[in-house]
């Protein structure tokens, strides 16, 4: 048998723990394994290489993607119609490439590619991937961990200067139209205010509660925002920007952002998201050992399980309205907007 891995979508740490998770499990299986390179373009452009071994070794903790990745959507039409055949010729490089089973590591987006090229008869297994945790479906992504290390290290280092300064420190998440890394991480970094895509806010009563804090003594906040929180009407204004702007014209505190951005996908993975990617990976080598296509790869209860592609292909899962860490971290005077 001869399977083919591809990354797609944006990159996080883990993906590479990923493919060697299936890379190696496959082979214990006797397959072959190709690395389709930059996503869903490498099957357009009949662009890969084999993997041994050799490419497998080292790349447990490394970040990135050593495939390459894309936003290539090759179901996506453009004013109606589709640019040029590529689910065709996707099947034909399937085909020419004397690929087996498709292996699709990617978000919701990819998922989605993935559950299309199953219906027009490839053998497909995804496996989930996001930093923003919201493939629908799955407790957990991997890259979600990592990215909350990451911006909570960021979050703790705005205390002291907030401190020394006696300033309101707004900092923006990535996490597209979901909240989840702005929630865990506000919570875990301490934030006073924690604002997310899923929740209303209302910028007055977020001055009022800053506010409140001066007058009570307190020398500074922290207030954490989603980047997909909305602005009011100032299109193409940035989250943090449009806060911070709200709240030092209101409050007179000197307020300061930081967008950690593109930081939060960078560099090694998180152990818990090395194992987590190594769990699926060799999860999906074992369901594609067992002929079981057309599924995702997900963890449910910190068990491995395969859902069909078409129930979750494409779906967002976003912060529910009763998270429990919503309701928890409340209790220690953290405000939601
Ligand atoms: O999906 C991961 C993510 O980092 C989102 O959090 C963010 O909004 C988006 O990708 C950025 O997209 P790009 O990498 O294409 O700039």
């Amino acid at each position: 048998m001869k399977i083919g891995i591809l990354s797609s979508g944006g990159d996080c740490p883990g993906i590479n723990a990923t493919i060697r998770g299936v890379g190696k499990a496959a082979m214990t299986y006797g397959m072959e394994v190709l690395g389709i390179l930059d996503g869903f373009s490498g099957l357009i452009f009949h662009d890969f290489i084999e993997l041994d071994e050799q490419h497998l070794s080292g790349i447990l903790t490394l970040g990135g993607t050593i495939l390459g990745t894309s936003r290539e959507k090759p179901f996506k039409k453009k004013g109606g119609d589709m640019i040029a055949d590529k689910p065709q010729l996707i099947k034909q490089n399937y085909d020419k490439m004397g690929i087996d089973c498709l292996v699709c590591i990617g978000g919701n987006g990819t998922q989605k590619t993935a559950a299309q090229l199953s219906e027009i008869g490839l053998n497909v297994v995804g496996i989930p991937k996001t930093i923003d945790n919201d493939v629908w479906g799955t407790d957990v992504t991997f890259g979600f961990d990592t990215a909350v290390n990451i911006a909570t290290e960021a979050i703790d280092r705005l205390h002291s200067t907030a401190n020394s300064h006696k300033r309101i420190m707004v900092i923006e998440l990535m996490g597209h139209n979901a909240g989840w890394i702005t929630l865990y991480a506000g919570v875990a970094g301490g934030g006073d205010v924690i604002l997310i895509p899923e929740r209303e806010y209302n910028i007055e009563k977020v001055n009022e509660v800053l506010l409140e804090r001066a007058h009570k003594g307190k020398p500074y906040s922290i207030v954490v925002v989603a980047e997909g929180i909305k602005t009011g009407k100032k299109e193409g204004v940035r989250a943090g920007e449009y806060i911070a702007e709200q709240i030092e014209k209101e409050t007179k505190i000197e307020t300061r952002v930081t967008v950690p951005g593109y930081t939060l996908r960078g560099g090694s993975p998180s152990p818990v998201d090395r194992v987590l990617a190594t769990r699926m990976g060799t999860y999906a080598a074992s369901m594609i050992h067992n002929g079981e296509y057309g599924k995702m790869v997900a963890v449910r209860n910190d068990e491995m399980v395969s859902i069909p592609l078409k129930e979750t292909g494409g779906k967002t899962r976003l912060v529910p309205q009763d998270h429990f860490l919503l309701k928890q971290a409340k209790r220690v005077g953290t405000f939601f907007g």
